[in-house]
């Protein structure tokens, strides 16, 4: 059992905190009120970030000294929107969200994953006709392998997760989110995820 604090509790957030809570983890999440997050924070071992990828960096840094020593698992993306709300460019192209976050937080294990899918894959990544794929990216080996087990808790098996390196490849992962708006458009929102065949 570990505890887990989610920050944001929407689509992704809300999915995330109720899977890990019937795995059997103790969790806590955060909405947007003041002290929320820091009250979620400064318990838990692991922090999930599910907020905005905008003003993201600046939330975190807010919470430096809850989330020191602790693994960040940051699923977000960091997006500039098009008019129809949907991701039309990155908002930290040549470099990422996860790496920005790392440099900033050295006393802090970011790992990034799952932003690569719809929100409902996350937690159910049998139900796809094909296997999906979670990517990590981060330095820390031992915090990829307990973020590991934490997929393998939401029903990733582990040939599905696709270990990519340190947490400069994170910035591939999360360019993956300029595929959204053109599957979304040409599938409609059926659940997908990005996958590499083999
Ligand atoms: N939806 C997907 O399928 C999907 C897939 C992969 C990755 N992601 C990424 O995951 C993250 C969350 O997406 P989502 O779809 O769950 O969004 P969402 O449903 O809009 O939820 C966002 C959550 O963050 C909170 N929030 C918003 N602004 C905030 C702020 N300034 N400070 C603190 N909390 C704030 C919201 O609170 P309020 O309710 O008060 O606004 C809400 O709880 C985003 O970075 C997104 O790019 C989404």
């Amino acid at each position: 059992m570990t505890t887990i604090a989610v920050l944001g509790n929407g689509r992704v957030g809300g999915n995330l905190a109720a899977a890990l809570n019937r795995a059997g983890h103790q969790v806590a999440t955060a909405d947007r009120s003041p002290g929320s997050a820091a009250d979620a924070a400064r318990t838990a071992q692991i922090i999930i970030n599910a907020t905005p990828g905008a003003g993201a960096l600046e939330r975190l840094v807010g919470l430096r000294e809850q989330i020191h020593g602790k693994i960040l698992v940051d699923v977000s993306n960091a997006t500039v929107d098009g008019p129809d709300g949907l991701p039309a460019g990155l908002l930290y192209p040549g470099s990422s969200l996860a790496e920005q976050l790392q440099e900033a937080l050295p006393g802090t294990r970011v790992v990034k994953t799952l932003n690569t899918m719809l929100y409902t894959v996350m937690t159910a990544p049998g139900a796809l006709t094909q296997p999906p794929t979670a990517f990590l990216s981060g330095q820390d080996p031992q915090a990829k392998q307990i973020v590991r087990g934490l997929l393998a808790d939401l029903g990733w098996h582990q040939e599905w997760i696709t270990d990519l390196g340190g947490i400069e490849t994170a910035q591939a992962a999360e360019a993956a989110v300029l595929f959204v708006p053109h599957v979304i458009r040409s599938n409609g929102f059926a659940p997908f995820a990005i996958s590499i065949a083999r």
